[in-house]
């Protein structure tokens, strides 16, 4: 008989709901419990969603003792950048996820980017100001085009401009610097050189020492057909990704992401969890653009479908820093693409209530998981839209192209009043630019 666990995943997004879909997965993995989790993640086998206080570490480690939780996973970065993982561990509750010092790769822009210098990672140059003149007047005189403009916070995945011009550099650090645009997330801008290229995330588990990578995927940020129309979370992602060669996955594995666990364990920063590497793939080769200090979404649920190995088992050895004996397995005969349908007015606004239909006979389709991110129950027990990004539809083939065409058409057969979705996500995988379901 199997020794089974209890887990607990903080967050309730598609990512989480995927997380938990691949932990139910495993035979060591008895219940889960998912906060504040929802109605997809309930409807998963062994989920239950629950309501928690997890800002409250004691309250919330008496609760993990009385549920006998062997593991907390954590989700989304706001969380880990508070330190719950610091909070929970003076309690004797493990968590998967980095400390708090930790979690500043991604919490802090400032810090991320020196940390880099001083560890020679390969990323953007750049300057750091907290005077909005000082910042303008670099913007203006740099030797290379410094049009990228970031808070230096957490902004919800907002406070990035990517300018085309000066002058709308310039308005950028106006708007974070001189009108806190973002509150405090804003009390520092990072100017960083524009770079050009095609972007690739790489994940991997770390243990604070030992890195095992993920597949390349590539998310599509824009809303539109094309890579047009306002920037989201995220209308999709696919795995693995071609635009990233095998040599440059091994640089990225030792000059990025290896170098990133040694250089947080030389500054005495225990780094658990997963590691995201947001990167440009410039003519010169990788660059790091950003870290996050956690999964990705959208892309997570591609990776998910994709990964073999039993994902407690590989949390469990990076908690216990055993990961250097695991050996992580992927499918490398399929591939894996992710369609988000989103509600109307995504970006801006969401609209809440209307009936989705259509999902029974997606989810009878085997090769189609569908993940949901901003769903709730109706009134008469019907699912309707509750957020901005509403599902993800994860569709699996031997062939890129074949998994792009089965999402797309998977996203087509789901139905709601004012429905948004991306008809090419993987195209750039693709040298026929023509709409994937032609
Ligand atoms: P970040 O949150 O730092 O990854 O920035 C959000 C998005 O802005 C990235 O996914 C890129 O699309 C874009 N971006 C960030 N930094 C740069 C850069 N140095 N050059 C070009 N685009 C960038
Ligand atoms: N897919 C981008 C992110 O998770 O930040």
């Amino acid at each position: 008989m199997v020794d089974q666990k209890n887990v607990l995943v903080i967050g309730s997004g598609g990512r989480e709901h995927a997380l938990c879909w691949k932990l139910a997965d495993s035979p060591f993995v008895k219940q889960i419990y998912c906060a504040p989790g929802s109605v997809g993640v309930s409807t998963t086998n062994k989920v239950e969603s629950v309501d928690l206080d997890i800002k409250n570490y004691q309250a919330l480690a008496e609760w993990c003792k009385e549920k006998s939780i062997d593991l907390v996973v954590v989700g989304p970065e706001d969380p880990l950048a508070n330190g719950i993982v610091d909070g929970l561990a003076t309690f004797g509750v493990k968590c998967f996820g980095p400390p708090k010092a930790g979690a500043q790769i991604e919490a802090n822009k400032d810090w991320a980017k020196a940390f880099m210098i001083r560890h020679q990672i390969p990323t953007a140059r750049y300057k750091s100001f907290t005077d909005a003149a000082a910042a303008k007047e670099h913007i203006n005189n740099a030797t290379y085009p410094a049009l990228v403009v970031k808070a230096s916070g957490l902004a919800a995945g907002k406070g990035v401009v990517v300018a085309t011009s000066k002058e709308e550099a310039c308005q950028a650090v106006d708007e974070i610097l001189t009108d806190a645009k973002y509150g405090v997330a804003g009390e520092t801008v990072v100017v960083e050189e524009l770079l050009e290229g095609e972007e690739v995330s790489v994940l991997a588990f770390t243990d604070g020492e030992t890195v095992s990578m993920m597949p390349p995927a590539q998310d599509h940020k824009r809303l539109g057909n094309g890579d047009t129309g306002p920037n989201t979370g995220g209308m999709g992602a696919y795995c693995p990704c071609p635009l990233i060669t095998p040599d440059q996955l091994l640089d990225v594995k030792d000059q990025v992401l290896q170098r990133a666990v040694d250089g947080l364990k030389a500054e005495g920063i225990k780094y658990v969890g997963v590691l995201y590497a947001g990167l440009m793939i410039t003519k010169a080769g990788p660059t790091t653009l950003e870290f996050n200090c956690r999964f990705g979404d959208p892309e997570t649920q591609v990776l998910m479908t994709l990964m073999e190995t039993d994902l407690y088992t590989v949390m469990k050895a990076c908690v216990d820093g055993k990961l250097k004996h695991l050996q992580v397995a992927w499918n490398t005969k399929l591939s894996a693409v992710g369609v988000v349908i989103a509600s109307k007015g995504y970006p801006e606004t969401s609209t809440k209530g209307c009936v989705i239909s259509g999902l029974a006979q997606v989810q009878s389709n085997p090769g189609v998981v569908v993940f949901h991110s901003g769903v709730s129950r109706g009134a008469n027990g019907s699912l309707v839209t509750a957020g901005g990004r509403v599902l993800l539809v994860c569709a699996r083939a031997g062939a890129l192209r074949a998994a792009a065409a089965a999402a797309t058409a998977a996203a087509a057969a789901i139905d709601f009043p004012g429905k948004q979705y991306r008809k090419d996500i993987a195209h750039k995988a693709f040298s026929n630019k023509d709409p994937i379901d032609q």
